[in-house]
């Protein structure tokens, strides 16, 4: 408890004067050498009489912490390093710094609401429709030749044996682009796994939209819900029947959606909301997806500041 009052107190130090009205009466017994603000001496004596308002001001704190940082990325100024890491058998599977070029474009336009099929959102949503504010930076593309002829969700892509041990993860976003079975577009470790495992891994046929891509998804869009999931976002039907996805702003969704669902979808969950299938963390098609929601921008920026687990990133 004396920890918190004293780091409530430091942050208090630091404002700047706004009480001239402070009430002097109350603080006949403090030693006030200097004239004007009192702000600190009256916050003195509050918090020694009441021991919960210091835990209320490091919450208020947090808040604008996270608030502030809301600002920074709305500014654009969080850039994330990229490298792409590219495992090959074939020819065609050693895609072209075009193709890893039109991925990294994908994740700009995405996460700054520059999309050309943004201002498809319906009406219903446009209140909650994120420009995220995070772009993404190529730094190095590594490549290596495979004897395998596919991956699995197994992490071998990502050991120096079998495939690329990632760069640098604690501050740059790996992505791998590889030969993926059974169907698999793509996955992601969520924040708090190994740093040997970290990053995000999509099939080279959806990988960016240009190159080998191949519809329906051919735009781009796994990276982007990928990313979303590397930032904590999860699938937005909680991956439970009408389950949550711990954002407040986005509707329940009774499932996954699939193929690119017709306006207005209604949920079976109570209150039957219209869906928000065009969310980038739904499973409808590329075309299908092009919306994040202000609830997960906090989510996702939340991670970034200090004590967040995605704080080496830095801000
Ligand atoms: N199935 C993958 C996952 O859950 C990605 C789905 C992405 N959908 C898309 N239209 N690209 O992580
Ligand atoms: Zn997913
Ligand atoms: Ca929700």
């Amino acid at each position: 408890m004396k920890k918190v009052i004293l780091s409530a107190m430091a942050v208090m130090l630091l404002f700047s004067c706004q009480n001239d009205q402070a009430d002097s009466t109350d603080l006949a017994t403090s030693a006030v050498a200097h004239r004007g603000c009192a702000s600190t001496e009256v916050l003195a004596a509050q918090m020694a009489a009441d021991p919960t308002l210091a835990i209320k001001m490091n919450q208020i704190e947090a808040f604008t912490q996270k608030a502030m940082l809301t600002n920074r990325l709305v500014n654009g100024k969080v850039q994330i390093p990229v490298v792409v890491n590219v495992l090959y058998k074939t020819a065609a599977e050693n895609i072209s710094l075009a193709q890893i070029q039109s991925q990294i474009d994908v994740l700009n336009e995405d996460f700054n609401a520059t999309n050309s099929d943004y201002n498809s959102v319906p009406a219903l949503f446009s209140g909650v429709k994120a420009n995220v504010g995070i772009s993404f930076v190529l730094q190095a593309v590594v490549r290596k030749a495979t004897t395998l002829t596919s991956y699995s969700t197994n992490n071998a892509m990502k050991t120096a044996s079998q495939g690329i041990a990632p760069t640098t993860p604690t501050t740059v976003l790996n992505m791998w682009s590889c030969n993926l079975g059974g169907g698999i577009l793509g996955y992601a470790q969520f924040p708090g796994g190994a740093s040997a495992t970290d990053g995000v891994v999509m099939d080279n046929n959806a990988f960016g939209r240009t190159g080998t891509v191949s519809a329906p998804y051919n735009l781009g869009r796994t990276a982007t819900h990928e990313v979303g999931h590397w930032m904590n976002l999860r699938h937005i039907w909680g991956d439970a029947t009408c389950g949550s996805d711990l954002v407040s702003d986005t509707p329940t969704h009774n499932t996954a959606n699939y193929g690119v669902p017709a306006y207005p979808h209604y949920s079976t969950c109570s209150g039957t909301p219209v869906e928000m299938t065009m969310n980038y963390m739904d499973y409808t098609d590329d075309r299908g997806m092009y919306m994040f929601s202000t609830g997960q921008k906090s989510k996702m920026a939340s991670l970034f500041v200090s004590g967040g687990a995605r704080a080496s990133f830095g801000i």
